[in-house]
């Protein structure tokens, strides 16, 4: 019999939870606590058993109180929306601790009218997907799986820069957070030393009347070891913890990714292309180098030397030609010999 499965349950009252983390590490007096939280003592021990049972370490003791000591490793909402100030994305976070994929549960919500920005992590896939049709793997508890659905009102042929600007957003929070910088591989990979790091999915449907529906998946591999990726993945793919050396705060980064994905999303409906396509530029190790693109079937041997946010990839064949190839169904790799 199979379960269906059921998102993290909340870890209200938030009175609770933000009075004990105001004074983190530090006793939290029983008075304190009642005042702050309007709960009688029977019913604050059982909050209390509550969080402990979902991993939070919790000191008790009867005359000094209460005190915070360790949050799980989890991405559960009430953490990852702890100080974060964003209008749009992520007012609202559903956390499972394992789906088929955070694309099915976002795209569910999506149809039964779940507002835009709304945020679904997993901390297991059993069938996360990639682009192209390729399976997205991640040990549990080790990356960040996220769906975030949003109904953008913008230009049709700015459509196709959802995934670069998800991207971008990406780069940029694990930079501000773990200072590692990567690059991207045109036009949804996060790359480190030629080594996937992560990468963007974006889905379209017409669930609307006038604007489609758009649900755009992030998979990032944070805490894997070297060990946690079989042999001929590992020549591929890399992790936050084997570039930086040690363990990352998945929290921190998922809220981080939150923050930076509200502020490009934000340029993208205001218009302003030109900041997402500069911003590419900055992290794009492919530019000016010889390449193989193919799009459509048909492969082209050249040099990429612009994207233009209306018309796309700028290469210059081998025979000095010049050819945009529009849209993102174009695979880049590095030519051999
Ligand atoms: C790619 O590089 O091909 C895109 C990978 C996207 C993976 C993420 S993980 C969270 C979300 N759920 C999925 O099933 N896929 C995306």
């Amino acid at each position: 019999m199979t379960r269906k499965p059921s998102p993290h349950p909340s870890t209200q009252p938030p009175g609770l939870l933000a009075c004990l983390h105001t004074k983190r590490g530090y006793w939290v007096t029983l008075t304190q606590m009642r005042a702050a939280t309007g709960l009688s003592q029977h019913a604050l021990d059982k909050q209390i058993a509550h969080l402990q049972s979902a991993g939070y370490v919790i000191e008790c003791h009867p005359r000094l109180g209460y005190a915070l000591m360790e949050v799980p490793d989890r991405l559960l909402p009430d953490e990852v929306q702890r100080g974060l100030n964003t209008r749009l994305i992520g007012r609202e976070v559903i956390t499972f601790e394992r789906t088929s994929s955070t694309m099915d549960v976002a795209w569910r919500l999506a149809q039964s009218g779940a507002r835009e920005g709304t945020v679904v992590f997993a901390e297991a896939q059993t069938q996360g997907r990639g682009r192209m049709g390729r399976a997205w793997l991640c040990p549990e508890h080790s990356g960040i799986l996220m769906s975030v659905i949003l109904r953008p009102h913008i230009r049709v042929e700015h459509v196709s820069l959802l995934t670069l600007t998800a991207a971008i957003a990406a780069a940029e929070a694990i930079q501000k957070t773990t200072s590692v910088v990567t690059h991207i591989k045109w036009p949804n990979d996060l790359v480190l030393k030629d080594k996937k790091l992560g990468g963007v999915l974006v889905e379209a449907r017409p669930l609307g009347r006038r604007w489609p529906v758009f649900v755009l998946g992030i998979g990032l591999n944070v805490n894997l070891g070297a060990t946690d990726m079989p042999g001929d993945i590992r020549r591929l793919a890399t992790s936050l913890q084997i570039a930086a050396g040690r363990r990352q705060d998945r929290i921190e980064i998922a809220r981080a990714l939150i923050s930076s994905l509200e502020a490009w999303y934000g340029l993208l409906r205001d218009g302003k292309v030109e900041h997402i396509a500069d911003a590419w530029r900055e992290r794009a190790p492919l530019l000016g180098q010889r390449l193989l693109v193919e799009k459509d079937g048909t492969q082209y041997r050249g040099t990429i030397l612009d994207f233009s946010p209306t018309d796309g990839l700028v290469l210059r064949l081998e025979g000095g030609a010049i050819k945009v190839l529009r849209g993102e169904q174009v695979v880049v790799s590095q030519e051999n010999g």
